[in-house]
């Protein structure tokens, strides 16, 4: 072989294509194939040759050059990714009986007797990835972050030798590959055994290694760690090139990605059982974690037709393991207060491992379930965990009981503010009294209001959060964005400030300068807020993320919906297509209180809420319309013209009032359509809607 020295421009390109070529082909038979070919010390070799090159002729470094895979660090935090296309996750079910559900409502939103195929996948137990290509080339991938937005994972990303740095062969000139990274059991073994060895903290299970081994700044870091990947899905693509989910994995693995070997077609309700079954019997002796099965409707044309709800798939379902479960001893039961009074009950276990994982901890519930149970300490129970939720206690083994156990009593007073706590009929929970003057719930309304879905401001950790509340630097939301301010005044009249018992932030221990212009950073990083997000961060009773949409798409603007809800305009939400009565009371009754509407005026004056603007299409000309549908429709069923008109822009109402625009009449329609007559609402035939929207 030639001394590199020696080598001529063209010489060394050939090289270069010889090296990147050989190493690519190494790494699917050891990564892919668990074949290698190549002996460590011959892999080692063609990488130091490939870097001798390089090093001379820096120009010739290829886009597929293993060097590329070895990382380097960054001095920040994560740049943001934003997804073209969300990253959306999937409803889950427990049992065959839910899965036959899952299919009898995607067979009648389709109107069809047959069953479609499903596509059956093992449901890797890691954490999502996207992979951008641009030309056949790898440019920038990202973790799914909160759906919409993620970080920029592209060095840690390369670092893993299963993605193909260049796709070869015929390619969409856009190509976004998703899938999931993981680490295999014995990759996690073998690091936990490294770290416990060198005195270092170990990972719980192989999930939280993946996510801390990509999740690394440093992305030399990543290198060192064992990475694998499994490619399922797509986001933007410039032209879908395949037809159903089983073509796309031969796309896939002509592309040189890694797909599950225990992907299978189904064709029958007794093919997903037969199949479940089988993962569940080879589950323990596959060499990576999965913890339960995704169903996906196989042909593409009809997953576009059932589209999707908010924030998953009509298409596709999780079809979950059932929960593991163990043994072990109540040592206490604890009250927690949460940010709107409920009082839950929680079980200080004996920790005990748990298919992997170490509990200490589970949730009671509520009142009832405790009698229901009789739950008391000193209880030997059998707890479980299922998914990602907080372990359950399944049942109390009495014959274990000592023989001094007593009743567990539920208190009636609020164990943090000593308010009452009060049970209204017909409700589960026990309520504390004492509203926002119980610091448990001021604090949880504050960690709500900077939690991930909300502003989502990092710096400020629960910890901080209690000390900051209990210190008198924050007492509810609308303090956080004054915070600086105040800061700054402290600093420059120190001796006031210190009569007073306060200090400035830097003076804090622990704290310096750069954490706090770290906090305030962030903090002002988010002075401009989507309008879901501002509502879903007032922590309003029943107001999740889902609804917070619902409400931000349907009102636009904050001050539209605030006006509203001071005029208790009650009937407009509950028109709303998945907001109920009792949910309506909850968030009228949360802009009659007086302290609330205080809090928002001062927040206002400091951020400003986005409007917000739809992504469905609003030259549609039923955009922005309030329509209802009644009566059979025969083109299609009810709730794929609902899905239809509100992607065009439309409000989809349940019932006809003067506001409706137009009633959508179908065959043997009722009183729908005499109340459209009598209040001289326009009507149209299901051919003239669809004629209407082309
Ligand atoms: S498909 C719209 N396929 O499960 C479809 N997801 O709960 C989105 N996952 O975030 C995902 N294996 O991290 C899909 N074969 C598979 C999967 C899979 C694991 C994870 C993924 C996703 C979560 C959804």
């Amino acid at each position: 072989m030639k001394n590199v020295n020696e080598l001529t421009p063209e010489e060394a390109a050939d090289e270069l294509r010889r090296i990147a070529a050989e190493m690519a082909k190494s790494d699917i038979a050891y990564y892919q194939n668990d074949d290698p070919y190549l002996t460590d010390s011959q892999y080692d070799e063609l990488k130091r040759r490939n870097e001798e090159i390089e090093k001379r002729f820096p120009g010739l470094i290829r886009p597929d050059s293993p060097s590329h895979r070895v990382g380097a660090a960054v001095k920040s935090g994560f740049a943001k990714i934003t997804h073209r296309f969300p990253m959306l996750s999937l409803g889950d079910v427990f049992s065959m009986e839910e899965v036959d559900d899952f299919i009898m409502s995607v067979k009648r939103f389709l109107n069809t007797a047959d069953m479609p195929a499903f596509m059956a996948e093992p449901k890797i137990d890691g954490l999502s990835f996207a992979a951008r290509y641009e030309k056949g080339r790898f440019v920038s991938g990202a973790t799914r972050g909160d759906g919409t937005v993620g970080e920029d994972i592209t060095a840690n990303l390369k670092t893993i030798r299963q993605l193909p740095l260049v796709i070869p062969g015929n390619v969409p000139d856009i190509l976004e590959i998703r899938g999931e990274v993981y680490m295999s059991k014995a990759d996690f073994f073998a690091l936990n055994e490294k770290y416990a060895a060198e005195n270092k903290k170990t990972f719980a299970n192989p999930r939280n290694a993946a996510a801390g081994s990509l999740r690394q700044l440093d992305s030399k870091i990543t290198a060192e760690r064992k990475l694998s990947i499994f490619a399922y899905t797509w986001g933007e693509v410039s032209e879908r090139v395949w037809k159903s989910q089983a073509d796309f994995f031969e796309h896939l693995k002509a592309w040189g990605f890694p797909t599950n070997p225990l992907n299978k077609l189904c064709l029958s309700l007794n093919d997903i059982e037969e199949n479940f079954k089988r993962l569940m019997e080879i589950r323990a002796s596959l060499p990576y974690d999965i913890d339960g099965i995704v169903y996906k409707v196989n042909d593409i044309a009809l997953q576009e037709r059932l589209g999707f709800l908010t924030r998953t798939p009509r298409w596709a379902i999780a079809h979950k393991f059932p929960a593991e479960q163990a043994l072990t001893k109540i040592n206490a039961i604890r009250i927690q207060v949460g940010r709107t009074g409920a009082l839950t009950p929680v079980a200080d276990l004996e920790p005990v491992n748990v298919g992997g994982v170490i509990v200490s901890h589970a949730t009671l519930h509520n009142e009832d379930e405790i009698k229901r149970k009789d739950i008391r300490v000193g209880d030997t129970v059998v707890i479980q965990r299922a998914g990602d939720v907080i372990p359950q206690v399944v049942k109390v083994l009495p014959e274990k009981r000592p023989a001094d156990s007593t009743e567990f009593e539920f208190p009636h007073v609020c164990p943090q503010c000593g308010a009452h706590a009060i049970r209204e009929e017909d409700e589960a929970v026990r309520r504390c009294t004492g509203g926002l003057s119980c610091p448990a719930q001021a604090i949880e309304r504050i960690i709500h209001f900077v939690s991930r879905d909300a502003f989502d401001i990092a710096g400020l950790g629960n910890k901080i959060v209690e000390e900051f509340y209990h210190e008198g630097i924050l007492k509810n939301p609308a303090d956080i964005f004054t915070l600086e301010k105040r800061n700054q005044a402290l600093r420059e009249d120190l001796f006031a400030a210190l009569d007073d018992g306060k200090i400035h932030l830097e003076a804090r221990e622990g704290w310096g300068k750069k954490s706090v212009d770290n906090l305030f950073k962030a903090i002002n990083d988010k002075r401009r807020i989507s309008l879901p997000r501002f509502i879903y961060a007032l922590g309003i009773r029943q107001v999740g993320t889902a609804t917070s949409l619902l409400l931000a798409k349907n009102y636009g603007s904050f001050n539209r919906f605030m006006d509203d809800m001071k005029n208790k305009e009650t009937a407009k939400l509950v028109a709303i297509d998945g907001i109920g009565p009792s949910m309506a009371t909850d968030i009228v009754e949360f802009f009659q209180e007086r302290h609330n509407l205080n809090i928002i005026d001062k927040l206002l004056a400091e951020i400003t809420v986005e409007d917000y603007i739809d992504d469905t299409d609003y030259d549609s000309p039923i955009a922005g319309k309030t329509v209802v549908f009644t009566g059979t429709l025969q083109r299609m069923t009810r709730s794929e013209a609902k899905a239809k008109a509100q992607s065009l822009g439309a409000k989809v109402a349940g019932s006809v009032s003067k506001n409706t625009d137009y009633v959508i009449v179908g065959a043997d329609a009722g009183s729908k359509a005499a109340k459209a007559a009598e209040l001289g609402v326009n009507t149209l035939s299901e051919e003239e809607f669809l004629n209407l929207i082309g």
